[in-house]
């Protein structure tokens, strides 16, 4: 015994290295047959797989430009951290974007800006801005809503977020006022720290689930009663990165305490369906939705992307004729973001969000419906221009996620789908989530909404209005293409918004369906 360690001992820490290396080589080219890199060429093959794995890490540190980026480039997560954190969030020295590139948007601003009267109450509070609109009024539901804030948290589920983000995000909303979506994983202790809530539910039925799987009305109505900061419903159709798809929850983030909040088993992959069980065609969508609001008398309504437009048109049309229907429709882009989706449908299925909102908006404002509806936008809207573009074209208030995670740490690792989420918010580990400090990411979040919304009020102030409501299509330009040509919105998507009825913030200040809290 004492030769043999006498003999590993005598060995010098170089003699180490090359035994290691030799087992390396020796296994790759005999004992693997699954990488042909690493068979071929022993030892160095494993350089170019690791090489490949730092790659995104390399590219996003050292190498893009800060423009250069997708999703988000560096100058927009940049924003978003500078204001979550009230930091200095201007720049200096002017833009460095080209300002003539293709769909560059211009606010068209006024020779004098909008002057604050005495007493308005963006004097009293410079980040006060709520919605223009009430969900649930056209339709005389019994507890109508006005969102209290024009920037909100998109539907993002306990499941693919971690307990302490949803915890982050709803406290965070509630210092806001704003709103938070469930997303499709049911109502979770972590959504019930006192921000207004906005019940998602999908094919899966979560939180909402009967027996055998479908929807049932009397866990509705339970869960609604017993959780009066729901303030609304939305009955998820699809969404921008995965339409025509049911929601996917890998099954490494399903916990006891998820599969128990949703239903399923531990462990397992979560599929949803992608057809709804309660409704087959647009009349009984229509009906579904009625029967909701009548036994919850809270505004519901749909959340989807946008492709065809016959079934839309079907639905406008019952909508006219009947006078019921969905309160509000929340349209996502094909650029929203997802917790896992395959990449054919997150990169092609369904329209960018100018698009099909526009062919959205034309086809209610064609049938004399716009102004009954409250049409929610999302897909990369969560920056103040972006936001005015998407009011000017008839939006009345917008809902973010992946800002809304980066305002709350998120890096854009862009591995939500794995379960290795190294800032704790797209992961179900307990060591990455302990990372995540709730009070302080939860004031983080309302910071980046109040500054959101003290930048939107004043570009609106700027372009001559007093609320964002009132930006018309011709107020925004956008350059169409390569020839530094720009035109205004309505030159470009064909119609004219409808305008908003508004009677002043004031009035809005003093709305008794006013959300939010405190
Ligand atoms: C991690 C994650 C989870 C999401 N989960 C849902 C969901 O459960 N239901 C849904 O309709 N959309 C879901 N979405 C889409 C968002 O709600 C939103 O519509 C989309 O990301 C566009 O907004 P954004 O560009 O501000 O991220 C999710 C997005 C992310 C990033």
């Amino acid at each position: 015994m004492d030769l043999v360690l006498q003999f590993f001992s005598s060995i010098a820490w170089w003699g180490w290295i090359l035994i290691v290396l030799a087992f390396v080589a020796i296994r790759d080219v005999f004992f693997q047959r699954s990488h042909t890199i690493s068979h071929n060429f022993p030892i160095v093959g494993h350089l170019r797989y690791w090489l490949e794995s730092i790659g995104p890490e390399m590219r996003q540190y050292f190498v893009a430009n800060n423009r250069e980026e997708l999703p988000f480039n560096r100058i927009e997560r940049g924003w978003i951290y500078a204001s979550a954190k009230k930091e200095n969030n201007y720049e200096g020295f002017g833009t460095d974007r080209d300002i003539h590139a293709h769909q560059h948007i211009f606010i068209n601003n006024a020779m004098m800006p909008f002057k604050l009267p005495e007493n308005h109450p963006h004097k009293i509070d410079k980040t006060f801005l709520p919605c223009a609109k009430v969900m649930g009024e056209f339709n005389k539901r019994k507890r109508p809503y006005r969102p209290a804030s024009i920037i909100n948290v998109s539907a993002m589920s306990f499941g693919s977020l971690s307990a302490k983000a949803i915890e982050s995000l709803n406290k965070g909303v509630k210092i806001a006022g704003a709103y938070h979506n469930t997303g499709e994983g049911g109502l979770s202790p972590y959504h019930s720290n006192g921000g207004d809530v906005v019940f998602h539910f999908g094919t899966g039925y979560f939180g909402v689930r009967s027996e055998d799987g479908g929807f049932s009305m009397e866990k509705m109505v339970d869960l609604v009663n017993k959780n009066p900061f729901i303030r609304a419903i939305e009955v998820k159709l699809s969404q921008g990165a995965k339409p025509g798809k049911g929601g996917v929850l890998p099954g490494a983030k399903i916990t006891k305490q998820i599969a128990e909040i949703r239903g399923v088993e531990v462990g397992k992959d979560v599929l949803s369906p992608p057809t709804h069980k309660a409704f087959s065609n647009v009349p009984e969508m229509v009906d579904f939705i009625e029967k909701i609001a009548k036994e919850t008398g809270l505004p519901v309504g749909i959340k989807a992307a946008i492709g065809k437009l016959e079934q839309w048109e079907e639905l406008a049309d019952i909508m006219k004729a009947t006078g019921k229907g969905p309160d509000f429709i929340t349209v996502d882009g094909g650029e929203g973001g997802t917790g896992a989706a395959p990449p054919s449908f997150a990169d092609h299925v369904s329209l960018p969000w100018v698009y099909g909102f526009s062919d959205l908006y034309r086809l209610f404002q064609s049938k004399g419906l716009s102004e009954r509806i409250v049409f929610v936008g999302s897909g990369k809207l969560g920056f103040p221009a972006k936001a005015a573009m998407a009011l000017a074209m008839g939006v009345d208030c917008i809902n973010v996620a992946r800002e809304a995670m980066m305002s709350i740490g998120c890096i854009q690792a862009q591995i939500c789908h794995t379960n290795r989420c190294p800032a704790g918010i797209a992961t179900q580990k307990k060591w990455t989530q302990n990372g995540i400090n709730v009070p302080l990411k939860s004031e983080r979040l309302a910071q980046y909404f109040k500054t959101f919304r003290k930048e939107f009020i004043e570009i609106t102030h700027a372009a001559g209005y007093e609320h964002p409501c009132e930006f018309k299509m011709s107020d925004i330009e956008i350059n169409v293409d390569d020839h530094n040509l720009s035109k205004e919105l309505n030159g470009t998507f064909m119609y004219q918004k409808t305008p908003v009825p508004f009677k002043g913030v004031q009035h809005l200040k003093d709305c008794m369906h006013l959300g939010g809290v405190e």
